[in-house]
């Protein structure tokens, strides 16, 4: 059975993938801050950089036969701010885990994301040529050029990530707010293809069973703004839609610079993986359906 460590098995991402894969695989996991007991999987606190000894023992140790690296910052703009902590982890990690990769013959996936591109032309490619107008993207984008090194090695670029999930704090402030009839601002004026959690795990893991390698783009076929995809909610849940007020993200002020249209083309994944990735409409009833089961009685 092929054994898989997951570097980030607590993350929004991470905890899903290590659930599903579990299924089919030998999944051992690191967690940094949030310990999350799985039942068919090991899982072991490793802070990085700090503690990357201790990983490089686990590695040698565990000899995977593949590693998939969900550990990120997700915070654009603490990015922005704190570029040397970023750098450490978002580069430097990568690298040393590329190597210890190397050193046991063991493939790599990384997780990368659609803010490598500068967001002009929207609809990107996988061999579209990477221009990050932030220092996540910028991060990221080393890191891909770096984990591609190793041609059989694998960068699976998402997109904007939702689910029914704490962790997705858009739609909860959406669903939060609506839900007591206050108002909300979304921005209207910059585009992404977000993609529905079991969709993006779905892929991750035929990726792994299609031994893919090289870039894959995963992504839902629906280009919406963050204003789209509120009113998406409020006609599922029968909220009300004039309670959500258009804004331009300039006017949010926000630190680090935002690509204006990262939709990512997801063809290339959906013929290659067998997979078909869900509309805003049709992630947004999963979304409903599991709102439901955990609040029978409200709106
Ligand atoms: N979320 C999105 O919409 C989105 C969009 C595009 C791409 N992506 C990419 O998808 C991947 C997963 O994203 P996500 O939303 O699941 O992220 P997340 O929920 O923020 O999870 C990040 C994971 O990394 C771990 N981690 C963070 N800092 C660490 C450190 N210093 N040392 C060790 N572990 C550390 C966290 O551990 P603890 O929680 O235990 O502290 C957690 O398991 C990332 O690579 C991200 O760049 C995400």
């Amino acid at each position: 059975m092929l054994k898989i460590l997951i570097l980030g098995g607590s993350g929004l991402l991470g905890k899903k993938l290590v659930e599903k894969a579990s299924d089919s695989f030998e999944v051992i996991s690191t967690f940094n801050n949030h310990k999350i007991e799985h039942s068919k999987s090991r899982t072991i606190r490793i802070k990085l950089p700090d503690e990357i000894f201790n990983l490089k023992s686990l590695i040698f140790n565990e000899k995977p036969n593949l590693i998939i690296n969900t550990i990120a910052n997700t915070n654009i703009d603490y990015c922005e701010q704190h570029k040397t902590e970023t750098y450490l982890l978002h580069v430097e990690m990568n690298k040393q885990i590329f190597k210890l990769c190397e050193d046991i013959a063991s493939k790599f996936i990384f997780i990368s994301s659609d803010y490598v591109f500068d967001g002009k032309k929207g609809d990107y490619m996988e061999y579209d040529k990477t221009s990050p107008v932030n220092y996540y993207g910028e991060t990221k984008a080393i890191a891909e050029s770096i984990i591609l090194q190793n041609p059989t090695n694998t960068v699976l670029r998402s997109s904007l990530i939702y689910d029914w999930d704490p962790q997705v704090r858009f739609l909860n402030y959406v669903v939060d707010k609506l839900r007591k009839n206050e108002n909300i601002q979304a921005y209207d004026d910059f585009l992404t293809a977000p993609i529905f959690l079991e969709d993006l795990v779905g892929s991750i893991i035929k990726a792994v069973k299609k031994d893919a390698s090289g870039i894959y783009n995963l992504a839902g076929p629906s280009c919406v703004t963050r204003m789209d995809f509120a009113l998406a909610i409020a006609r599922k849940f029968n909220f009300d839609k004039n309670l959500i007020e258009p804004v331009s993200v300039k006017s949010l002020d926000l630190i680090a610079e935002r690509p204006r249209n990262s939709s990512l083309n997801k063809t290339k994944a959906e013929k290659d993986l067998d997979i078909k990735f869900r509309s805003i409409e049709e992630g947004i009833n999963e979304v409903y359906k599991k709102y439901k089961i955990e609040n029978p009685t409200k709106h």
